[in-house]
């Protein structure tokens, strides 16, 4: 039985252990390159113990990013910085995972903390934002939506596959779609954003039309030694949006197109969902279990599961393979170092570089003063009145 420190192989590549760092957008690029921040963030986590380590969706195209300031790899310019990146995760023992995206009609943005609406097509930092058709999205997106022709899709599937062999020239070994959290792939797949009457939209097998031949053009230049992943938007969580029977179809047929993983996650192709989960603990697995199930393919899934032994019993009960985190592995560098400690493993340093471990298995040290929280912390008094 497999336990959140079991390597894991997919393909010819073996994860030390269950635990990958979930992609997130950083907003701290200049022309989409990666930069000293990104090796600052993302080496920290190899170093911290990380499986996998993923870096933030990167655009492939310019009009793709979140915002201005978001990473992209649609140009061979963004390479080196990229190449960087993954030599630090690897040289820290874990592996570089790429996610392709685009953002559709929920790019042209503000930072979050400069407010994060939507910035009109003729602002100096905005663009005209497309989608499957003309419907922008409810809420604070408010601009027209390009509907994109035939042709357009085509250019965008290629600049899918253009992506991928950028990624695997910087030495990505892990490569997933990003077509969750209400992106271009996301709207495809959603009723609420795709009212096509052409084979991209209508019946569920049009909506993944978008999905399946992304994967071919893929997987035409990503070689078949190394995996290749989609994060779906599995669940709208709407009545007429997409509902987890879609995908349960949609992922069964991506199989067939070289889709090796499923990342679950859910739509967001509407702010009015009948249920908001995002405070629920492990919202994802049910569903993660029944695509297993169902369709018989190794799932991974993100969504409030840093606790350390929620994490761990879902790996051993093989409801999903991999734990993605994304908010913890932000809060804390070393989560599979502490998660390690929570539960009781042996050498939880195991997990470090060597030149920390070492010395913090063989420098003896006070158990309360070696950099985590104890059960017990010792009395003070003695440190009174000095
Ligand atoms: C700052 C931030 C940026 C994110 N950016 C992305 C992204 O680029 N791609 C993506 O698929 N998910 C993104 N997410 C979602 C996370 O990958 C993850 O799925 C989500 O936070 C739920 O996992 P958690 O409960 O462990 O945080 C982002 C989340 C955060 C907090």
């Amino acid at each position: 039985m497999p336990d959140l420190f079991s390597p894991y192989t997919l393909k010819d590549v073996t994860l030390r252990n269950r635990i990958a760092m979930s992609p997130m957008t950083m907003y701290r690029s200049t022309d989409g390159l990666m930069n000293d921040f990104h090796l600052m963030l993302l080496g920290s986590r190899a170093a911290g113990g990380f499986g996998l380590v993923f870096a933030e969706q990167l655009a492939v195209t310019k009009d793709g990013r979140t915002s201005v300031s978001c990473g992209g790899i649609y140009d061979d310019a963004q390479i080196d910085g990229l190449s960087r990146v993954t030599s630090m995760i690897k040289d820290m023992g874990a592996v570089a995972a790429i996610q392709l995206g685009h953002t559709g009609r929920k790019g042209s943005e503000r930072k979050p903390w400069d407010g994060g609406e939507q910035l009109p097509p003729d602002h100096p930092d905005g663009w005209q934002v497309v989608g499957p058709s003309a419907i922008p999205y409810g809420g604070k997106y408010k601009y027209p939506v390009h509907a994109l022709s035939k042709d357009e899709i085509k250019a965008i599937h290629a600049s899918f596959a253009r992506a991928a062999e950028r990624a695997l020239a910087a030495g990505f070994e892990w490569l997933e779609l990003h077509f969750a959290h209400g992106y271009l792939g996301s709207s495809f797949f959603s009723p609420l954003a795709n009212q096509r009457t052409d084979e991209y939209g209508g019946s569920v097998e049009n909506r993944a039309r978008f999905h399946l031949e992304a994967l071919d053009a893929v997987r035409a230049v990503w070689p078949e030694r190394l995996p290749l992943t989609m994060r779906l938007g599995s669940d709208d969580l709407n009545d007429a949006g997409v509902q987890f029977d879609d995908a349960i179809l949609a992922v069964s047929m991506m199989k067939e197109h070289g889709l090796d993983f499923a990342d679950l996650s859910i739509g967001i192709n509407t702010d009015a969902m009948h249920q908001v989960p995002f405070d629920e603990l492990g919202f994802m697995l049910d569903r993660a279990a029944r695509l297993k199930r169902d369709v018989g393919i190794p799932v991974g899934t993100s969504w409030n599961l840093g606790l350390p032994a929620l994490a761990d019993k879902v790996v051993r009960s093989e409801v999903i393979d991999l734990v993605m985190l994304g908010r913890p592995a932000l809060a804390n560098p070393h989560w599979p170092v502490w998660a390690a400690r929570e539960l009781e493993r042996d050498d939880p340093f195991d997990l470090v570089p060597e030149d920390w471990s070492w010395w913090l298995s063989n420098l003896r040290a006070h158990p309360a003063c070696v950099g985590w929280p104890v059960n017990n912390p010792p009395a003070m008094d003695k440190f009174d009145g000095l």
